[in-house]
């Protein structure tokens, strides 16, 4: 298959904080993160559990906005969600009454394109996560693995700008897990967009990634950027290379020293302390 041109897919992120919560319970998730990302990049956040990787990928997707500072995408401001910046988590969220094509084709639906048209993209992206031959099935019908592909191929129909991506492979078995990251780069060279993928397990960022970006414990700055230039096609052999290892040390030690440090007092807002945070579980 062709490679699919997408446009653009550039990210702006300036001095960006985020506040979740209300009144006394408001707090800092996100702190002044300064980050930019180019079009087609294949970026990967690490973090301990609770350093904000999903608000900012919440902020990115536009499910919440910015206390302070600015977040563009291809020079526009984020200021609601579009299928432009489709995002899969961790569960699928795939209606069970509808086939594997409707599915994928309900995006289009709901953007007016007719059935001829909007089947025949969905046939197209099913072929490209390797799927063809399922369209008529249902979603219960499918393994973790297969329902994850499909729940991409419902994100990637729209031609997204950026792809985000929540721990999506965090469900599923150590085996399936290897398999879907390396559809993931395949699919990716195939469809240039710029990917912003999240997880904290550190060789699945360093087998990803042409970058990845380092978030400290809460509130989330990043502490570390990381290019990464393993060659590509990325094979399961990279994981034991020296090479290999010692960025995983590297980002091992970030990870630990980081959580040695003292949390804040009192944040800059002058919002109440915040409570003890769950450790990073190594
Ligand atoms: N709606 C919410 N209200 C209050 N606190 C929240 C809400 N959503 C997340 N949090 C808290 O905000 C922090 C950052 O959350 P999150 O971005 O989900 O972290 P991560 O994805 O890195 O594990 C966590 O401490 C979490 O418990
Ligand atoms: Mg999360």
């Amino acid at each position: 298959m062709s490679v699919m041109q997408t446009p653009e897919g550039r990210i702006d992120i300036r001095q960006l904080s985020i506040v979740l919560g209300q009144g006394r319970e408001a707090f800092e998730a996100v702190r002044e993160l300064d980050c930019q990302i180019e079009p087609g990049q294949f970026v990967c956040i690490l973090g301990p559990s609770g350093c904000g990787k999903s608000t900012l990928l919440g902020a990115l997707a536009g499910h919440l906005s910015a206390h302070a500072g600015s977040l563009k995408v291809d020079g526009a401001a984020v200021s609601g969600p579009s299928p432009q910046r489709g995002m899969v988590f961790q569960h699928h969220t795939l209606f069970p009454w509808r086939t594997v094509r409707e599915n994928v084709a309900f995006g289009l639906k709901m953007r007016g394109i007719g059935k001829v048209e909007r089947h025949c993209a969905a046939d197209e992206i099913l072929q490209l996560v390797g799927l063809e031959g399922f369209a008529e099935r249902w979603p219960d019908q499918l393994s973790g693995g297969m329902q994850q592909r499909v729940e991409i191929a419902r994100v990637l129909v729209n031609r997204p700008r950026l792809l985000l991506m929540d721990e999506p492979f965090g469900a599923l078995d150590a085996l399936t897990r290897l398999n879907m990251q390396e559809l993931l780069l395949d699919i990716w060279t195939r469809i240039r967009t710029t990917v912003v993928f999240v997880t904290h397990d550190i060789d699945e960022a360093l087998f990803l990634a042409d970058r990845l970006l380092v978030m400290s414990a809460r509130p989330g700055r990043i502490i570390e950027d990381l290019r990464l230039d393993f060659a590509r096609p990325r094979t399961s052999e990279l994981v034991t290379s020296p090479e290999f290892s010692r960025l995983k040390r590297h980002c091992l030690d970030l990870l630990r020293h980081d959580n040695d440090r003292p949390l804040p007092r009192l944040n800059p807002l002058g919002l109440p302390p915040e409570n003890p945070l769950p450790r990073f579980a190594l």
